[in-house]
This record gives structure tokens, C-alpha cells and sequence, in this order.
């Protein structure tokens, strides 16, 4: 049937209409609700960012201590859920753990799963946005052995997560203010992204009605693969390989290979399908980079030079300039996370953090038009005609 028009990999075509997120590639510009992200990197903090994707709008001073306090007390799990965590081998992925830690949340909220009553909706993400940064944490703390720290409710959210994250029960943890305010940032720049795989995945999943708990897994699930979430770690193993076969002498030689397209290399953290441009996000955490690594005495990281540097000849190179790839976001977080203490296996966990809004938000939206469907693509058929089963001794 020619009736359908053949999009692989939707490069043309409009899934959905949304009001969340704007992204104009060509320009590398990118609003949530309006409001440009570097501004709201500055001026707001992740929970002001949450409400206003959630919501619409920015939380006047009242409306923001009261989101602050409803997230802050749902950042406990269920107690089961240690025993859940405790099937896995120490040494699994945790993003194998955080999709099915998440799956999980569904068996225990029973009281909200009526996806048609705005109530359980909202409650829902609530709890989502508030129990992530445990689930992480608590997949941290049991892939290391350590015991798990419970959330403290007179931190922030992020100094709550850094506690949770790398506290013991042997020392007073005291947060580091520089390190909070960068985390929060790497939140707030991976809050939303439009209609992004995982995006598209949480509103396909959802689209059945199943409950947010499960759509959201399977969000979890698409941002594992290196081609997105996943890019983050690529891109400083990456570096790490290119620093121990020799660093800066050695990133000519690498440019030569990810340019072979027979070498099945390609620059991790470099190119995106919207932006066309610099990647905003890449600016703001390139900036963070510099912050945090200097707050730290880190600031001769031999890692960030190498990154710089490498982005250099790229810039400059006619490969990646005809093609029109910049860095991503994901080309320095790597390095500002890695400075802050957070191993790389656990860099698209906390993506999956901090997209967490973002994609309840998405699910929200569609579940409130009343006109919305099920997804269901169609196909163009490339098989065989109708034909007659032969019987075993004819095959
Ligand atoms: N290194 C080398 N070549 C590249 C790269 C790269 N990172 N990205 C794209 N290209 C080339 C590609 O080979 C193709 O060349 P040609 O036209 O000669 O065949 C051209 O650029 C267009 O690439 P594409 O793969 O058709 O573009 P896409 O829109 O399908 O893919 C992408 C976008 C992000 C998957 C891709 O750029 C990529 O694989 N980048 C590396 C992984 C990465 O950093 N992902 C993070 C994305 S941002 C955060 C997130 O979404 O999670």
C-alpha cells in the first residue's frame, strides 16, 4: 500500500504538538516555556525549572517553597524496594537497575495510577521527580557495597543527592556549595529536550495507557544506547582512551579514523540531529567545566585540555564543518562530572535524573488532550505476496 509516507528515523515528521520545549537548531537556541536555558541556568534552580515545565509557568516565591516541600517529602521508597535491589549482581549497569527500579515504583502506588484523574497524574510526578535522585543513589551505594544514606529533607534537592551519594554513616558529609550549584546546572540542562528517542518513547509507551511508572522505564530503557544518553559515557572513555594512548599527539591520528567511515569511529559527544549549530547546552557546560575544575585546583585536568583541544581541530576541520557538527551537551559533562566524584558508569543514570521532568511533563500533555491517540506507525510492506503453506515434505 503506498498510502503511508515512509519517514525513517522521523526525519521530517511531527509526532505530536507540544508547548514545553522550543529548540531552533539552526540558531542553537533552546526555551523551556520561553525562557531561554541560559538564563534560566543562571537564574533559577532545578526545582524552579521542574514547576515550570510541569506547570507553564515560573513558581512565584510562595509557589516554590511549597513545590520544594511536596518534592522533599516523597523522597523516601518504599522499604521493599532494597530487597528488589538487592537481586542484582553489584557489578550491573545501573541504568539495568534504574529501569527496573522504576518499573518497580508501579507495584507500590496503587493510590495513583488512574491515569484519567489529574490528581493521580500530578501526585505521580511528584513522586517520580522526588525518588529518582534515591533510586540512583541507592543503585550507587549497592553497586559499592556501601550501605544507603536516606534522603535528609533540609538539603536541596541536589545537595540531598550528593549526600545521599557520597555520605557514610562514619563522617559528617558537608555539601560543597560549588559542586551543588554545578550538579543542579548538569539538571537543569538535561530537563527537556522536545521530542528527543526517549521523549518519543515515553509518550508512545504512554500512549497505550499504561501507567507513568512504566512509561517512564521505558524511557530509562531508550536513553541507555550511546547514541543518546549513553554519549556521555562514551565520550569520556573516549578521552580517557585517547589521553592513555598518548593525548594531544594522538587526536590528529584520531580525527583521521572517526573521518573513515569504514572505522566505525565517530567523535562521541559531537553532532546532533536538531542543532545545526552549537548546542547551547555544550556552551553553559563548557563554562560549568572551567568553574568547577578551578573551585576544585583542578584546572590543569589534563582531560578538559585534551577536550578543548580535540574540539579545536574539529571546529576547524572541513569534515565536521560541512556536515555542521558541534559539541554536545554531552562532550564536557563527562569531565564536570567526573570532577565532582560521579563514576562514569553512572553518567546516564543521572541523565535519566534530571530527564525525569521532562518526560512526565510530555506524558502529561498528551494525556490531557482529550483528542489524543494511541501511537500506532504504519509500514510500507517489503514481503512476500500471499501464499499457500506447503506441507513439511515440499519445503
Ligand atoms: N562523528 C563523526 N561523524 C558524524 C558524527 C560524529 N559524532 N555525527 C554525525 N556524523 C556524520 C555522519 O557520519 C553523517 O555523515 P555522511 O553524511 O557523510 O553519511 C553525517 O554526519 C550526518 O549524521 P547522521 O548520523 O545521519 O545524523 P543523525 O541526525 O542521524 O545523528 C547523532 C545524530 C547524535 C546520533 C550523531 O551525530 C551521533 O552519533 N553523534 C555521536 C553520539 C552523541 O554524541 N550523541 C549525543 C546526542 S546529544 C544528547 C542526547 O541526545 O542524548
Amino acid at each position: 500500500t503506498g498510502m503511508f509516507t515512509l519517514d525513517p528515523g522521523f526525519m521530517s515528521t511531527a509526532a505530536c504538538s507540544s508547548s514545553i520545549t522550543y529548540i531552533d537548531g539552526d540558531k542553537g537556541e533552546l526555551l523551556y516555556r520561553g525562557y531561554p536555558i541560559d538564563q534560566l541556568a543562571v537564574k533559577c534552580d532545578f526545582l524552579e525549572t521542574s514547576y515550570l515545565i510541569l506547570n507553564g509557568e515560573l513558581p512565584n516565591a510562595k509557589q516554590k517553597a511549597e513545590f520544594n516541600d511536596l518534592v522533599t517529602r516523597h523522597t523516601m521508597v518504599n522499604e521493599q524496594l532494597q530487597f528488589f535491589l538487592r537481586g542484582f549482581r553489584r557489578d550491573a549497569h545501573p541504568m539495568a537497575v534504574l529501569t527496573g527500579l522504576v518499573g518497580a515504583l508501579s507495584a507500590f502506588y496503587h493510590d495513583s495510577l488512574d491515569i484519567t484523574q489529574p490528581k493521580h497524574r500530578e501526585i505521580s510526578a511528584i513522586r517520580l521527580v522526588a525518588k529518582m535522585p534515591t533510586l540512583v543513589a541507592m543503585a550507587y551505594k549497592y553497586s559499592i557495597g556501601q550501605p544507603y544514606v536516606y534522603p535528609k529533607n533540609d538539603l536541596s534537592y541536589t545537595g540531598n543527592f550528593l549526600r545521599m551519594m557520597f555520605a557514610t554513616p562514619c563522617e559528617e558529609y558537608v555539601v560543597n556549595p560549588v559542586i551543588e550549584r554545578a550538579l543542579d546546572r548538569i539538571f537543569i540542562l538535561h530537563a527537556d529536550h522536545e521530542q528527543n528517542a526517549s521523549t518519543s518513547t515515553v509518550r508512545l509507551c504512554g500512549s497505550s495507557g499504561t501507567n507513568p511508572f512504566a512509561a517512564i522505564a521505558a524511557g530509562v530503557a531508550c536513553l541507555w544506547g550511546p547514541a543518546h544518553g549513553g554519549a556521555n559515557e562514551a565520550a569520556l572513555q573516549m578521552l580517557e582512551d585517547l589521553l592513555a594512548a598518548g593525548g594531544v599527539d594522538k587526536l590528529g591520528e584520531f580525527v583521521a579514523k572517526v573521518k573513515d567511515k569504514n572505522s566505525g569511529v565517530r567523535l562521541m559527544g559531537f553532532g546532533h540531529r536538531v542543532y545545526k549549530n552549537y548546542d547551547p547546552r555544550a556552551k553553559l557546560m563548557q563554562e560549568t567545566c572551567r568553574e568547577v575544575l578551578e573551585a576544585l585546583g583542578l584546572q590543569d585536568d589534563p582531560l578538559f585540555k585534551l577536550a578543548m583541544a580535540l574540539e579545536k581541530i574539529a571546529l576547524e576541520d572541513d569534515y565536521f564543518v560541512q556536515r555542521k557538527l558541534y559539541p554536545n551537551v554531552d562532550f564536557y559533562s563527562g569531565i564536570v562530572q567526573r570532577a565532582i566524584g560521579i563514576p562514569t558508569q553512572l553518567f546516564t543514570a543521572i541523565f535519566a535524573l534530571a530527564r525525569t521532568v521532562g518526560w512526565i511533563a510530555q506524558w502529561d500533555e498528551m494525556i490531557s488532550d482529550p483528542d489524543y491517540k494511541i501511537g500506532r506507525p504504519r509500514q510500507l510492506f517489503t514481503g512476500s505476496p500471499s501464499r499457500d503453506v506447503p506441507d513439511l515434505d515440499k519445503r
